[in-house]
């Protein structure tokens, strides 16, 4: 159904049962991945919430209705009310790359879109890659679909990972792309990466060391994090290179790019930093 006739459709399905004052606060946006709607809901609405998500389903043709919380803690969980439906596992297709995941459990992130097409056209035929926070390959698998780039994925969830897993078979780039289960900083290998992923927040700061590790010693890191806004535009780059300096390594900062706001006063940003080990 064409974008323009929806919200009419909506709004003469609920104009029968719902006050007309009401009728102004039905969500005017919403987000969809693959065939589950996010829905922000306002608190006015809670006595007809169930009602609404299930004309909202039909009408944009979606399986399931999660109400948009917020996400959460070190693996990043989104926390969601499900009013309607139940299956809140689907197949997400972006940029011809499919990712398989389940909404209410793991982060899929619409403002971070550029960031992942970015990612397909960044990366180099036959480089390696070292995605030290995979999530469901949401950057890494773009490089390995698109460019035909060899990638290491860590990702330390469980559950999360099992959908890595499946999305790297399901793309069919099981010959390049090498799945490990685990917390980065356990990851063994060192001096490998011509590229390393830090797609992270609030405390990727943490892990710059194991990043220069992971890195040849001459690479680009793609350092994602937090800031605050009073901090812009020297942070996060002078942290990298603060870090990065104590441990004998120059640095370059080769682009920036604010991805989106991430609370109120804070941005979540990423550099690309071409390191050298001097
Ligand atoms: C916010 S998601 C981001 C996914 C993707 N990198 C992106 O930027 O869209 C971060 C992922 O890193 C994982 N993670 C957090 N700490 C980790 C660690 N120390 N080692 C491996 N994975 C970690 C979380 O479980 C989560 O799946």
């Amino acid at each position: 159904m064409r974008t323009q006739v929806i919200k009419p459709r909506i709004r003469e399905i609920l104009s029968r049962e719902l006050p007309p004052e009401l009728l102004e606060k039905l969500p005017k946006h919403w987000v969809r991945i693959g065939d589950v709607l996010l829905l922000p809901l306002r608190p006015e609405l809670e006595p007809y919430k169930r009602r609404i998500a299930e004309v909202y389903a039909q009408v944009l043709g979606v399986k399931t209705v999660l109400r948009k919380g917020h996400i959460r803690g070190e693996t990043r969980k989104p926390d969601f009310e499900l009013l309607y439906g139940n299956d809140t596992i689907t197949v997400h297709i972006e940029n011809g790359v499919k990712y398989k995941l389940d909404v209410a459990r793991i982060m899929f992130s619409p403002a971070n879109v550029k960031e992942r097409v970015r990612m397909a056209e960044v990366a180099k035929p036959g480089e390696l890659v070292v995605d030290m926070f995979a999530g469901i390959g949401h950057l890494s698998l773009p490089m390995a679909v698109h460019k035909r780039a060899r990638v290491i994925v860590i990702e330390k969830d469980p559950y999360t990972f099992r959908f890595l897993v499946e999305n790297i078979w399901l793309n069919g780039v099981q010959d390049l792309v090498t799945p490990y289960n685990m917390d980065n900083r356990n990851f063994p290998a060192e001096n490998i990466a011509d590229r390393v992923l830090m797609g992270y927040v609030v405390r990727t700061h943490e892990f710059i060391p194991k990043a220069l590790s992971i890195a040849k010693d001459e690479a680009i890191i793609h350092y994602h994090n937090t800031v605050p806004e009073r901090l812009m535009p020297e942070e996060p780059f002078r942290t990298f290179r603060k870090v990065a300096g104590e441990l004998g390594y120059e640095v370059e900062k080769l682009n920036e790019l604010v991805i989106k706001r991430y609370a109120p006063g804070v941005w979540h940003v990423v550099v690309d930093v071409k390191v050298y080990k001097s």
